[in-house]
């Protein structure tokens, strides 16, 4: 099991009418990281935000920004979203040919890097580049939109990718994005994720923003009491 777990909500699903009051009211629940989506309407079939909403995004909280690229050749815009306040890039496997060299500038540049698989892709396509990110992010719905169903056949890919990074005696997160709720979240946790993207269900809660994550997080932590 993880020794710690990190809620990383996804702005994608915020209100961008009061962008700051919203970032700031997860930073206040107790949010780890702020979970940017740029998309590009080419890897996948939408658009959302660049380096101009990471700016504002910077300056509405003190937390880590952790930037996930759902983007064609992400290698040219790193060094602008890094400048805009990233402090985490993620650049998808399935985007990069040399993704050693891309890991690279990543870290260079001063951000920390990660990798992304989506559902189809095997673990194995990311083993060999575990030495040098310092997350992996397992894809638990098909990139492109928020609001999706957790696809439950993933859970082996993280339990994978968990033996693998404990084999290796690496310090590697395992983060997971898509559909998590208070169902998905012990499943996910037990198989070896310590960071949890979630959108819909706290930028979309009806009981507001604070009490999603403390339910989210009570849910989390329920795995390891368990076991
Ligand atoms: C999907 C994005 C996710 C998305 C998750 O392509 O990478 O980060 O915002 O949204 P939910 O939590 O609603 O599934
Ligand atoms: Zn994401």
């Amino acid at each position: 099991m993880p020794d710690r777990i990190l809620i990383a909500p996804s702005i994608l699903a915020a209100d961008f009418t009061r962008l700051g009051a919203q970032i700031a009211e997860a930073q206040q629940a107790g949010a780890d990281l702020i979970h940017v989506d740029v998309m590009d309407g080419r890897f996948v079939p939408n658009l959302t935000m660049g380096p101009l909403i990471v700016e504002a995004a910077r300056r509405s909280t003190s937390l880590p920004l952790d930037v996930h690229l759902m983007i064609v050749e992400p290698e040219k815009h790193i060094g602008a979203f890094v400048q805009a306040g990233a402090d985490r890039i993620t650049v998808h496997v399935e985007t990069c040919p040399h993704l050693h060299r891309v890991v690279q500038q990543i870290r260079e540049a001063g951000a920390r890097p990660a990798v992304a698989l989506n559902p189809h892709t095997p673990a194995v396509m990311v083993e060999e580049i575990l030495p040098f990110v310092d997350m992996v992010l397992v894809m638990t719905v098909n990139p492109g939109f928020g609001g999706q169903q957790f696809i439950p056949e993933t859970l082996r890919k993280i339990e994978q990718l968990h033996t693998a990074i404990v084999q290796r005696g690496l310090a590697v997160d395992i983060q997971v994005d898509g559909g998590i709720d208070l169902l998905t979240a012990p499943q996910v946790v037990a198989k070896g994720a310590s960071v949890l993207v979630a959108g819909t269900f706290v930028f979309g809660a009806p009981e507001g923003v604070a009490a999603a994550i403390a339910s989210l997080r009570a849910a989390a932590s329920q795995v390891r009491v368990n076991i």
